[in-house]
C-alpha cells in the first residue's frame, strides 16, 4: 500500500495525518469520521458516492495532490488542483499512460483493473502509436455529419419514449440515459437496430455485473458482437465509423481497428449516459429549469455546461504514471505510481461554478481532460446529450421527478459521477393521442416539435 508521503519526505504543509494529531500525539477524530487518519482517504462506497465534495475538500489540506485508495489494497495520487491537473495532462515527458508495470502491482481481479489494465489502444498508449491510434478515431468522427447524427438521437429518443410513453412513468437512467449511447453507436459502427439488444445486454451486463460469472457471460457477449461487427464490415463496407476505420490510411489491423472500436464504445458509453442523467436531474430538481420546461428560460445546453463544471460525468481518471521519480507541484511521486486527475477536485476547487459563469465562458473546465488524450469526439458528444434532453423535454413537457432530489442516490466509484436511478412522471402519451407523439414521427419527419428548450422566451411570455 502506498505511503501518503515518499520516504524522508517532510509532510506537505498541513498534512490531515499530521495536523489533526491530538493532545497526547494521537491522530484526532477523522472530520470525515476514518477509524484510520493515516490510511489514505476511500474513494469508493457510497458515503464517497453521497457527498465527494466533502472528501475533495479534506484532501485539499494536502496540497496539489492526495492520497487515496480506489479499492481494497489499491492506492493512487490524486490531482486535485487545477493548475497542476493541466501541467500532467500536457507533460507527455515526464508522465505515461502504459499501465503494465503497475499492473503487475495489483491484484488481477481488483475491480479496478477493467478500467485501468493495458489495452493496445489510444488510452493506453503515448507517442507515435497513441498518434496513430487516436488520429482513426477523430477524423473518423469527423465523417459523422452533426445533423445526420441529431437525426440518430431523435429516432432512438423515440423509441425509447414509445417503449414507456405510455405508462406515465420512467427510471431516466435505466430506462433512457443508459440505453440511448448504446442504440447511437450501434447505429454509426453500422450495425441495424435490431442489433441494440445484443450490444445493451454485453455493455449493461459488464457494467452492473454481479458476479465473476455474470461479468464472463457480458464479456462473451461483447466479443461475440465486435466479431460480428468486424466480420460484417469486412465483407461489405458502408457509410459508418467501423468501415472508416478499417478504411483509414494509418493502416490498422483487424485487431487494432476493433480495440479501438471497443475503446470508443467503452469511452463513450459511461460518460455520455452520465452526462444524460446529471444534466437530467440538475433540469428536474432546479425550479429554474423548470420554467425552462414550460416555457424556455434555460437551456439543455446550461444544464449540460453546469454539469460538465459541478458534476463532471468522469470525476476522476485520467491515469497516469511518472517516467521517473519527479517532485511534482510539493509532493514527491515515484516512478511507474499511479497518479489520477481528479476533474472533479480541479474544476471545484474555486467553489461551485455558477450558471453566469458558464455563460461567459470564464475559464475551461477539465471535464474532457486536456492535452493529447483530451475526449477527441467532444462535439458529437454534445450533439448526442443535447438532443437527447431536447427530445425528451419536447415530448414530456411536463415531466417531474418522482423523488425529492435529496432521495436521489449515487453509484459508488472513483471514476464516474453517475445517478443509480432517475425517477420521474409525467403525463402519459399514446400512440392514439391527438397531436404529435414519437409514434408519428420517422427519423426523416422528426423535426418536430421543435425543442422548446432552446427557445430563449422572456419569463413573463409564460
Ligand atoms: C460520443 C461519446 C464519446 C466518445 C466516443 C468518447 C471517446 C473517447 C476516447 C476514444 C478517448 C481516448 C482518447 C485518447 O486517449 O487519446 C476519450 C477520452 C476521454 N473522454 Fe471521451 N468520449 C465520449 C464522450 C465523453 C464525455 C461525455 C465525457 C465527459 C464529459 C468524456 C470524457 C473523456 C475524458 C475525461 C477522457 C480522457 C481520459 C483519460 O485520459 O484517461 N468523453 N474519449
Amino acid at each position: 500500500m502506498t505511503s501518503p508521503h515518499p520516504p524522508g519526505a517532510t509532510p506537505p504543509p498541513g498534512c490531515p495525518a499530521h495536523a489533526h494529531g491530538g493532545a497526547d500525539g494521537q491522530p484526532a477524530t477523522h472530520p470525515l469520521g476514518r477509524p484510520d487518519p493515516y490510511a489514505p482517504l476511500k474513494l469508493y462506497g457510497p458515503e464517497f458516492a453521497a457527498d465527494p465534495n466533502r472528501y475533495y475538500e479534506y484532501l485539499r489540506q494536502y496540497g496539489a495532490l492526495a492520497p487515496v485508495e480506489i479499492a481494497p489494497d489499491v492506492t493512487a495520487m490524486l490531482v486535485i488542483d487545477y493548475r497542476a491537473a493541466l501541467d500532467l495532462l500536457n507533460d507527455t515527458s515526464t508522465w505515461s499512460k502504459d499501465s503494465r508495470e503497475w499492473q503487475k502491482t495489483v491484484p488481477p481481479d481488483s475491480q479496478v483493473v477493467p478500467m485501468l489494465g493495458y489495452r493496445p489502444n489510444a488510452l493506453f498508449n503515448d507517442g507515435e502509436t497513441h498518434r496513430r491510434y487516436r488520429q482513426v478515431i477523430s477524423e473518423s468522427f469527423e465523417l459523422v455529419e452533426p445533423h445526420i447524427l441529431r437525426e440518430k438521437v431523435r429516432h432512438a429518443a423515440d423509441t425509447l419514449i414509445q417503449a414507456f410513453g405510455a405508462s406515465g412513468e420512467v427510471d431516466l437512467i435505466g430506462e433512457y440515459a443508459r440505453l440511448l449511447p448504446l442504440m447511437i453507436f450501434n447505429d454509426i459502427f453500422g450495425m441495424p437496430d435490431s442489433y441494440n439488444e445484443r450490444l445493451i445486454a454485453a455493455i449493461g451486463g459488464l457494467m452492473e455485473a454481479a458476479s465473476p460469472e455474470a461479468a464472463a457471460t457480458a464479456d462473451a457477449a461483447f466479443t461475440s458482437y465486435i466479431m460480428e461487427l468486424i466480420a460484417a464490415k469486412t465483407a461489405q463496407r458502408g457509410p459508418d465509423l467501423t468501415s472508416w476505420f478499417m478504411d483509414h490510411p494509418n493502416g490498422l489491423s483487424v485487431e487494432e481497428v476493433s480495440m479501438q472500436v471497443v475503446l470508443t464504445m467503452a469511452a463513450g458509453n459511461e460518460p455520455l449516459a452520465n452526462l444524460i442523467g446529471n444534466a437530467l436531474s440538475r433540469m428536474l430538481s432546479d425550479d429554474r429549469y423548470y420554467s425552462t420546461l414550460a416555457g424556455g428560460a434555460l437551456t439543455a445546453r446550461d444544464a449540460i455546461n453546469e454539469v460538465l463544471w459541478n458534476d463532471p460525468p468522469m470525476a476522476n481518471y485520467s491515469a497516469h504514471y511518472p517516467r521517473r521519480d519527479v517532485f511534482f507541484h510539493g509532493t514527491w511521486v515515484r516512478q511507474g505510481q499511479l497518479v489520477l486527475v481528479s476533474y472533479a477536485a480541479a474544476n471545484g476547487q474555486f467553489g461551485e461554478t455558477t450558471l453566469d459563469q458558464t455563460r461567459t465562458g470564464g475559464g475551461s473546465h477539465l471535464a474532457w481532460a486536456s492535452g493529447p488524450h483530451a475526449c477527441p469526439v467532444q462535439r458529437h458528444a454534445l450533439v448526442i446529450a443535447t438532443t437527447a434532453i431536447e427530445r425528451l423535454t419536447a415530448w414530456l413537457s411536463d415531466i417531474e421527478l418522482a423523488v425529492t432530489p435529496d432521495q436521489l442516490v449515487w453509484r459508488p466509484g472513483t471514476f464516474h459521477r453517475a445517478l443509480a436511478s432517475l425517477p420521474a412522471r409525467f403525463t402519459p402519451i399514446t400512440p392514439d393521442q391527438a397531436g404529435a407523439t414519437p409514434w408519428d414521427s420517422s427519423p426523416s419527419s422528426s423535426t418536430r416539435p421543435e425543442p422548446i428548450s432552446t427557445e430563449r422566451q422572456p419569463a413573463s411570455a409564460n
